[in-house]
């Protein structure tokens, strides 16, 4: 019997009625508490610990509920929607100078809200594609892939191996294929291997290829891990100038810890070193961050870019909307109306609840309560750490450096093949409801291994977020415990 199996049922409906078949309200409203009791994410038991959400913060919802019920913005037009649409802005200011921007800087930088970490993906590489033809007089999105073969050359992008899938689902969209990546690996502690990363770079550059984008993940999803984006800038620029190239332009995908690294930089309780990651190295010239990996409802992912004109290669000037109210009617100002008349988005209408769940998260708690919050995560992560290195039957894979404990049933005792049958016992089980993560590849150091996706590279993990407790992780080591018992017998 499969853990669905004890949800209560209702039958599914594929056709919208006819008059005759009318279903009322109250009808309804019972679907729905169904398919909600369908949906058991039990964020209030402590149990799900894979990713991908948590509980959201209840002033959060009421606030984009409350958007939703009172003017259904749509910060495509900041002309009608001026209040939504100034939230939007003051998020993305605060959520910049979190980043390390500051004064100046924050002028000069703009960015959007989007549905996730994927659209902000798509959104970076969208626009660091135009603007890497532009710079060779081509313009890409006139002459399409056209215009990119006549440029006669290979634009790569250069990565990680434990970066998210999003970013090569990007490459797909945007025409450059999935081989425009030159993914490096990692090191004995899966921290960025500067000696492969600047093989790779070289190999690349030998062969007459540029690099489009220097991309890097800041607490990948499964390990969390930080790398020093410092370090690899310095490694990318001096390469680029020796091979006589332009140094790329700098993406962090941090849509998992920005919130995290941010907060406990400052944070005594921390106690490990957070390496440079953002704004702050001079060659990022955009991160990705997900309000909604925050308690914050789903939909809401920002990037954030260093230098606003570079959302000019993406922008699409349109007829209808009247953010282009240039003859002083506009409540904007200068400045704004320029950046609303930037439709660079890949979305056109963009709903303006999630701006304003965080504006009023990031304005609730303040620096000191969020941060309040991440170093309860911290507690709890450092916790369940413990708790499996004390196992027997478990071992700790790497060294939590944010909020992701990955460990996998201890080699000496068992075969590497029983860690899926973990897996899927612990997230089927009918006795509890605990949710924990998987990575086929996580051991894996090179791209060679992570191909391998056997056994032995297997590693299960807990993401602890804010609806974690230490109670809920202890029970989650008991299950563990139980669960490797049953493989001995
Ligand atoms: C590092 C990282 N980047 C990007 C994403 C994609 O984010 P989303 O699911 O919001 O599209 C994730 C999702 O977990 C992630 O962990």
């Amino acid at each position: 019997m499969a853990r669905h199996d004890r949800y209560p049922k209702r039958t599914r409906k594929f056709e919208i009625p006819s008059q005759e078949q009318e279903f009322s309200e109250d009808f309804i409203r019972e679907q729905i508490r169904i398919a909600a009791e369908r949906t058991p994410s039990r964020y209030h038991t402590g149990e799900p610990c894979g990713k991908p959400g948590t509980v959201n913060d209840a002033f959060a919802s009421e606030v984009y509920k409350y958007m939703m019920d009172h003017c259904n913005p749509n910060n495509v037009d900041g002309h009608m929607f001026l209040g939504s649409y100034e939230l939007e802005r003051e998020s993305m200011v605060m959520t910049a100078q979190l980043l390390g921007l500051q004064g100046e800087e924050v002028r000069k930088s703009t960015g959007f809200f989007l549905s996730g970490g994927t659209e902000s993906t798509n959104q970076a590489i969208w626009t660091f594609r135009n603007k890497f033809y532009s710079q060779k007089g081509i313009d890409v999105r006139k002459e399409g892939f056209l215009g990119m073969a006549r440029a006669g050359v290979t634009p790569k992008i250069l990565a990680p191996i434990d970066s998210h899938f999003s970013m090569e689902k990007g490459t797909d969209i945007f025409g450059l294929g999935t081989d425009s990546v030159a993914f490096y690996g990692l090191d004995q502690d899966y921290s960025t291997d500067l000696d492969d990363l600047a093989k790779r770079l070289e190999q690349e550059y030998r062969q007459g290829n540029e690099l489009m984008i220097n991309w890097v993940v800041v607490g990948d999803t499964v390990k969390g891990k930080l790398h020093d984006v410092k370090a690899i800038t310095e490694v990318v620029s001096e390469l680029s100038e020796k091979y006589d190239k332009p140094v790329p332009p700098t993406v962090i995908d941090a849509a998992g810890q920005y919130l995290f690294l941010s907060l406990m930089k400052d944070s005594d309780k921390y106690g490990g070193d957070i390496p440079s990651w953002n704004f702050e190295v001079p060659e990022v010239s955009a991160v990705i961050c997900d309000a909604h990996k925050n308690q914050i409802p789903y939909g809401t992912g920002m990037v954030i870019f260093r230098d606003a004109r570079d959302t000019l290669f993406t922008n699409f000037a349109t007829d209808y909307l009247s953010t282009d109210m240039l003859d002083g009617v506009s409540s904007l100002s200068e400045d704004e109306i320029v950046l609303a008349q930037v439709l660079a988005t890949i979305p056109t209408s963009r709903g303006g609840y999630g701006p304003a769940a965080t504006w009023a998260y990031y304005m609730k708690y303040g620096m000191e309560g969020m941060r309040e919050k991440k170093e309860h995560i911290w507690e709890v992560t450092k916790g369940f750490r413990d708790s499996v290195e004390a196992s027997t039957d478990y071992e700790l894979v790497y060294e939590p450096q944010t909020a992701n404990v990955v460990f996998r049933l201890n080699p000496e005792i068992f075969d590497p093949e029983l860690n899926q049958v973990v897996y899927r016992n612990i997230n089927n089980s009918e006795e509890h409801g605990f949710y924990i993560g998987h990575d086929c590849g996580g051991l894996a150091r090179s791209l060679e291994e992570r191909k391998m996706q056997g056994s032995q590279n297997y590693v299960l993990y807990a993401n602890i977020m804010d609806h974690n407790s230490t109670d809920s992780m202890n029970t989650l080591m008991q299950v563990l415990n139980v669960e490797a018992e049953r493989l001995k017998r």
